[in-house]
């Protein structure tokens, strides 16, 4: 199937970044979120990248700006009635994203692939939702998605092979490595990376080490480019315990259980970079 227009739904850190490479690899991008100003703000962070390529003269203006005016705008989800494809990308709940998938069934044109970004739930679930489960899939990108090759692509129960194939063709286009997992909570990513996150939060907690202590270690010691609680701040907090609850609630097993101060700092709106605060404080203006 050919893929001319694609929607992105979440103009957030990672919707944001699915809309850049998509629009750099020549697509047409329907960019949707709730509100017209977080559209804008998903566009100026795009324009802040890519401004930052024409500085190292990667990229000439001519071609940022051709970029930027493949970005259409949207704050309607009817205007997914053009898209051959959805990229949907908004927060990590259930009933939002099953919501979403089934107020979408109506709209998009019979040939149209749904595919999540869903860092955990399952896509089984989501493609019940709507009446296309064939046309259902998980396309998981990796944060910061400019930079990261991984895509882990993921099928329903009842996703069709020339569906995968198509994601599995697209993911290329995109300059990004496609790898099959299975369809069980937090997949391979998640499964294996938020559970070090979370002993990385509970050490804290502890008081086995200061935060600076846990990720010189990690860094150091163990050659990640970030420390384990840098990089909660960096996915966010809020979707760290979304994606440990799922892991508990999938599994039942106790060795998931979210740290209670990842609760409590999301309870107090502390969600990492993007809320300017969670295990470090950020400020935009330095
Ligand atoms: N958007 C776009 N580009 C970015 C970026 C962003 N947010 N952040 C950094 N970059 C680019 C920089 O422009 C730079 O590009 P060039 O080398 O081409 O000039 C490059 O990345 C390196 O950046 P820096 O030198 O500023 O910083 P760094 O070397 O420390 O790298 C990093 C930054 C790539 C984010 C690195 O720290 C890293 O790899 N961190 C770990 C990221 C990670 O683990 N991601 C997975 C998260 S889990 C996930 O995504 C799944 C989930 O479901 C939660
Ligand atoms: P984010 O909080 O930065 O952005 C989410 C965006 O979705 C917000 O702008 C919000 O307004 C929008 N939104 C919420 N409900 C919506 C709706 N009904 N319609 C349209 N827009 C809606 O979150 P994020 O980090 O970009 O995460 C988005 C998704 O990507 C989640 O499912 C997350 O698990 C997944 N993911 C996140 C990461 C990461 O590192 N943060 C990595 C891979 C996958």
């Amino acid at each position: 199937m050919t893929i001319k227009k694609i929607m992105v739904i979440g103009a957030g850190q990672m919707g944001s970044g699915i809309a850049q490479v998509c629009a750099q690899a020549g697509y047409k991008v329907i960019f949707n979120d709730l509100k017209p100003e977080i559209v804008r703000k998903g566009i100026e962070g795009i324009d802040k990248n890519l401004s930052r390529q024409v500085k190292k003269e990667r990229m000439t203006n001519e071609e940022k700006d051709a970029v930027i005016s493949r970005l259409l705008p949207s704050s309607d989800l009817q205007d997914a009635k053009e898209a051959d494809l959805v990229i949907e990308a908004a927060v990590e709940n259930i009933n939002v994203k099953c919501k979403i998938f089934s107020n979408l069934d109506a709209i998009v044109p019979e040939h149209a692939i749904l595919a999540t970004n869903t860092s955990s739930l399952p896509i089984t679930e989501i493609a019940a939702a709507t009446n296309r489960p064939e046309k259902v899939i998980g396309m998981h990108f990796m944060n910061p998605v400019p930079v990261m090759k991984l895509v882990e692509i993921i099928r329903g129960l009842a996703t069709a092979d020339e569906v995968y194939q198509t994601i599995e063709d697209l993911t290329h286009a995109l300059s990004k490595v496609p790898v099959e997992v299975n369809d069980s909570p937090g997949f391979v990513s998640n499964r294996v990376l938020m559970p070090m996150i979370n002993e990385a939060i509970y050490t804290l907690y502890e008081g086995v080490a200061t935060k600076e202590a846990i990720d010189e270690v990690m860094k150091l010691g163990m050659n990640h480019p970030m420390g384990p609680l840098t990089l909660a701040d960096f996915i966010g907090l809020d979707t760290c315990l979304y994606i440990m609850e799922t892991l508990h609630d999938g599994f039942g097993d106790d060795k998931y259980r979210p740290c209670p101060l990842l609760r409590k700092y999301v309870k107090a709106g502390w969600l990492g970079k993007k809320s300017g605060r969670g295990f470090y404080i950020y400020d935009e203006s330095i």
